[in-house]
């Protein structure tokens, strides 16, 4: 290949690798294989390196810098990044309602709703198209030079995609970390030996300020665009609805809950709503940002300290309070970990009364240096358990240290902390009954193989009465044993019996969570699944095979490996197969209707949760996707569906209300067990 050839070349792979990411990070819609993009990254970089004169700083090929920046330089804002006014209850959004209607002496007002990022809130500027600078907020006229660390993030564009692309831009926009993102984070973390971080936002904000660009890019950051600053450009962006089309089509992402809203009665239902939704979304977020659609209207209000007349953030409940520690004692976990837990005088987090809350570890209490009797955050973030944040040291009094139990205080077993572990672990093993019912418990549990209505009380009922043992066991118990037990009447024994019943048919991946492996957790469990189609190949992987997964380190892999090798383990899942457990292998989604298909889900299901509809749909073979093309096969829409139901219509595409989708999902279902 001559100069000439390997240019244009050159040229069209980046508009490629440009074009898919963009399909992948922004329209949640890739249209080709994770080994076909790294086929064509791997092609431009080739090129690049045998004609290093073709070189371009943003080349998808230089994301990650060769060496670290010697120190964060300050960078000005061209338009400063202002903060936003709160409101805490329905009493101060009625008034923000009043004060803006009455200053634009109007009936009603159109909003713009959308998520309040949990995150850190960055400056990126475009010139021509191009990434020039991201910058942290800083006092909001001066933040620090991130650029390096920014460029390692896959979702922001270097280049901007698609018409008429402006001269100028500052695009404003948080990062942050999903859920997911930050238990494979803490995972690698663990193996690794490094800081565990308290939440997705320490973890965010600890990324985006490093020196060295090659750490941020191992660290899982995404990246939500949410307004601009200053504009130079030719099309004209008259509503905030508008500028969020607009960044989304030249390549930003944007958040798929941004709504249009009109009147304040639709913006409280969309804060309820969201509310309800809010352990389920991907990502934390501290409320919802209204603001004025209109821009015209968004001038004509202007701004008042700092912050605009026209946008409000009206906040939810902290999922952080303070309260006292009464004691610390100890809890064995399925896989014998002793994990200290602080009991507290009772404290009401964003609507449930916390009474206990983990304390991790050993190091973690030394870190923290949490005594009994110290004042404490507590915190609880959507389904997880409540923690331990920090100590408020001024209001420390009379305090005593915790010392870790030598013996298991269930079982008896020697406590004993292993080379290179933070944990103490309790050496009994299965034959501790503590370790055995967490087992079971985790089993059960919704994320696992979710069967409804067994829950801790009875898993302890079931196994001290002798009916159950293992998991496979459960399986085994008929209703004339059920309806013995204390407390359980004919009705709840035949539900229970359904519900095992129907736990039978699962996924690969909720199965391989619920065996309980040693830090297996649910991301780790959908890799193996992706990688392996049964668990006799997970069983033959050697422990380097396990490695080359993503996420997965050398402990992790040994502790799989290890989990296999085990011939009580081998016989439980034997058991559990042979009692009928199956998931939707590759070759049945083949057979189901769905198969193939692409969904787009909007407003709020009664029945089902948008994420349980949408592994519902996965599992028979289909697409979830995000925006609503021609590709489109079907809109399903709940109450008070967004603009994706508009963009249906308007497109022609079948609509389906919740009753029909869960008929024809329903249906399916059938067809493909
Ligand atoms: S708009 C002029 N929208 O909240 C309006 N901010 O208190 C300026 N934030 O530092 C901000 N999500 O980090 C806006 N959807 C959203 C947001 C959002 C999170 C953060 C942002 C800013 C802070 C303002």
């Amino acid at each position: 290949m001559n100069l000439e050839q390997a240019r244009q070349r050159v040229h069209s792979l980046r508009q490629i690798i440009n074009q898919h990411n963009y399909r992948y990070y922004v329209l949640d819609d890739p249209t080709i294989s994770d080994a076909e993009y790294d086929k064509l990254l791997r092609e431009l970089l080739d090129l690049e390196t045998e004609f290093p004169q073709l070189m371009e700083p943003n080349s998808p090929t230089q994301r990650v810098g060769v060496k670290p920046v010697s120190a964060l330089k300050e960078v000005a804002h061209i338009v400063p990044m202002l903060s936003l006014a709160n409101a805490f209850d329905e009493a101060e959004m009625q008034a923000f309602y009043k004060r803006i209607r009455d200053k634009l002496s109007v009936d009603s007002i159109v909003f713009a709703g959308e998520t309040k990022f949990d995150g850190l809130a960055v400056n990126l500027l475009y010139h021509d198209g191009m990434l020039v600078s991201a910058a942290t907020r800083g006092d909001g006229y001066v933040g620090e030079d991130v650029t390096h660390n920014v460029r390692t993030i896959s979702q922001v564009p270097l280049c901007l995609l698609g018409d008429a692309v402006p001269t100028s831009i500052e695009v404003r926009g948080e990062v942050v970390i999903t859920h997911a993102g930050f238990e494979a984070l803490n995972n690698k973390q663990r193996e690794k030996g490094d800081k565990i971080f308290a939440n997705p936002r320490n973890a965010a904000a600890g990324s985006l300020r490093q020196l060295d660009s090659r750490i941020t890019a191992e660290r899982p950051l995404s990246f939500f665009a949410y307004g601009i600053g200053d504009y130079k450009g030719r099309v004209e962006l008259t509503s905030h609805t508008d500028i969020l089309k607009q960044l989304k089509r030249w390549g930003l992402p944007v958040s798929t809950e941004s709504i249009k809203l009109a009147g304040l009665d639709a913006c409280l239902k969309y804060y309820d709503d969201i509310g309800k939704r809010r352990s389920e979304l991907a990502y934390d977020i501290d409320g919802i940002v209204f603001k004025v659609d209109d821009v015209q209207q968004q001038q004509a209000l202007g701004f008042v300290s700092r912050a605009p007349r026209w946008a409000i953030a009206y906040k939810f409940p902290p999922l952080e309070e303070i309260t006292q520690v009464l004691d610390i004692d100890v809890q064995v976990g399925r896989t014998g970990a002793i994990t200290p837990v602080a009991r507290l005088s009772p404290v009401n987090v964003a609507g449930v009364t916390i009474t206990n809350a983990t304390l991790h570890n050993i190091d973690e209490i030394q870190r923290k240096d949490v005594r009994i009797g110290d004042w404490v955050y507590v915190r609880r973030a959507g389904d997880v358990i409540p923690e331990v944040v920090s100590v408020i040291k001024d209001r420390r009094g009379k305090v005593t240290e915790f010392v870790m139990p030598e013996t298991c205080p269930v079982c008896g077993a020697d406590v004993i902390r292993q080379d290179g572990e933070a944990v103490y672990r309790c050496m009994g093993g299965i034959s501790c009954s503590a370790q055995n019912i967490q087992a079971i418990i985790h089993f059960a549990s919704r994320k696992a193989m979710n069967i409804d209505g067994l829950g801790e009380k009875l898993v302890v009922q079931l196994t001290e009465s002798g009916l159950i043992n293992t998991v496979a066991d459960l399986y085994l118990l008929d209703s004339t044993q059920l309806s013995g037990l204390d407390r359980m009447g004919t009705k709840s024994a035949d539900n229970l019996l359904q519900a095992l019943a129907k736990s039978k048919s699962t996924t690969f991946e909720r199965f391989i969570y619920a065996l309980g492996i040693r830090d297996v957790g649910e991301a780790t469990a959908r890799s193996l699944a992706r990688r392996y189609d049964s668990i006799e190949s997970i069983q033959k992987a050697s422990i380097e095979e396990l490695e080359t997964i993503p996420d997965i380190g050398p402990i992790v892999a040994g502790n799989i490996h290890n989990f296999f090798q085990q011939k009580h383990n081998l016989e439980i899942i034997q058991q559990l197969l042979s009692k009928g457990m199956r998931w939707v292998p590759a070759n049945t989604k083949e057979s189901s209707v769905f198969n193939g298909m692409s969904f787009v889900l909007t407003g709020t299901l009664e029945k089902l949760t948008r994420d349980e509809a949408k592994q519902k749909l996965i599992d028979l073979g289909a697409k979830v996707t995000g925006t609503v093309s021609k590709k489109t096969n079907y809109v399903v829409f709940g109450d008070s569906p967004g603009s994706k139901y508009d963009k249906a219509l308007e497109l022609g595409i079948e609509t389906l209300d919740e009753s029909t989708f869960m008929h024809m999902l329903e249906k399916a279902e059938e067809q493909a067990s």
